[in-house]
């Protein structure tokens, strides 16, 4: 049994991990920069890359440890290598890169999306199930919302992606908007089924073109006018000032900060974009031959687009990952790079990290 060390550094999330290559999840880590970004409601990059570059010699070592092994138990190193910022891709890249070196070791670089699709098949693996293929598979995250075809031979086809704003972006936006703080979608998430959705009237994205593209700028407009038309300023002031006291509200303190109305319009913003993503997920089963459905990325844990994936509207299984491998971490990009060691195809040392990596 081989051993890969997968590292990933492509957002916010500095993150280490390891697998064998039956599949098995040695360690994870991950070091999440939430509380740096979140003042600003926002990744801001600059200070990812600082803190990636704080976090990855701890991350990696923490890792080895927790897998109780040393470098010399390693067989391959994985790394994200796109897309994402460049700023953060580099600083994963350059420290695999650099082990790969000193230890003779082979480089894999992994797309972070092909990850986030593994992390859904690593998990079904370690349960013992099987996906079966060709599925279709939905990606959906702060930075991507993209529907693939993915052949028996784990080959992609881009069927459709977000023109503007990613699904994730778009809770996280509105949460900004209403001074839920950042990461939104995580609270808007706690909070929808507590109001009524029909209360409040929200679009629906209009597509010409590819219909199976996706929009949610639309839908972060419409609240945007919803919420002058009423007067937030004293409840969003309330909200702001419980985050400052209270980093990891519980649903109860939300509420006593967070009015019907409001509650209503959460409801309403999140039907919205579950069906956003699940009727152009139903369109795509339709379209192809697929005997699956995944479901991935950080807007995979969220409980409204499951209970919906799961309430037999789909014509086949939908497979979520479990929800610490639904935000970023490295057990996905390990899982990614398996094939590819049985495969004996590496990367030179000269890979470069690139923004807008493409999968299909
Ligand atoms: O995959 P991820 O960790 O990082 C990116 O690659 O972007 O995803 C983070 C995104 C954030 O936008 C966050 O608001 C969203 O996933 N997210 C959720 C939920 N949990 C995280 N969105 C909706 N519902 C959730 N429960
Ligand atoms: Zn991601």
């Amino acid at each position: 049994m081989k051993r890969i060390l997968g590292i990933e550094s492509s957002c916010d999330e500095t993150a280490a991990a390891i697998v064998d290559s039956g599949g098995a999840l040695l360690s994870s880590v991950v070091a999440s920069q939430v509380a740096t970004h979140g003042k600003y409601g926002g990744v801001v990059p600059e200070l990812a890359s600082r803190e990636h570059l704080r976090s990855i010699v701890p991350v990696v070592r923490g890792a080895l440890e927790q897998a109780r092994l040393t470098w010399s138990g390693i067989d391959a190193v994985a790394v994200t290598a796109g897309p994402g910022l460049v700023g953060s891709l580099l600083v994963g890249l350059t420290f695999a890169k650099a082990v790969c070196a000193v230890r003779g070791l082979p480089l894999i670089g992994v797309n972070h999306l092909d990850g986030h699709v593994h992390a859904v098949l690593l998990d079904a693996r370690a349960s013992g199930g099987q996906i079966e293929l060709p599925a279709v598979a939905l990606v959906a995250s702060g930075g991507h919302t993209h529907l693939f075809e993915v052949s028996e031979r784990m080959k992609y086809r881009l069927l459709g992606k977000t023109r503007d704003d990613a699904a994730g972006e778009a809770y996280d936006k509105v949460a900004k908007l209403l001074g839920f703080g950042y990461p939104g979608g995580p609270v808007l998430d706690l909070l929808a089924p507590y109001g009524e959705a029909a209360a409040v009237r929200l679009p629906f994205s209009k597509m010409k073109g590819n219909p199976l593209d996706f929009s949610f700028s639309g839908l972060k407009t419409a609240v945007l006018r919803w919420a002058p038309s009423r007067d937030l300023d004293g409840e969003i002031v309330a909200r702001r000032a419980l985050r400052r006291l209270h980093p990891h509200p519980s649903v109860e303190q939300w509420l006593e900060v967070t009015p019907q109305t409001t509650l209503d319009a959460l409801a309403a913003f999140q039907q919205v974009v579950v069906e956003e993503l699940l009727r152009r997920v139903e369109a795509a089963v339709a379209e192809t031959a697929a005997r699956s459905v995944i479901i991935s990325g950080g807007v995979a844990s969220n409980a409204g687009l499951r209970a919906a994936a799961h309430s037999g509207r789909l014509s086949c299984p939908a497979f979520f990952p479990p929800p610490r491998l639904s935000t970023d971490n490295a057990a996905m990009i390990a899982a990614a790079a398996i094939p590819r060691l049985e495969r004996g195809e590496f990367d030179d040392l000269d890979l470069k990290a690139r923004a807008n990596l493409a999968l299909a």
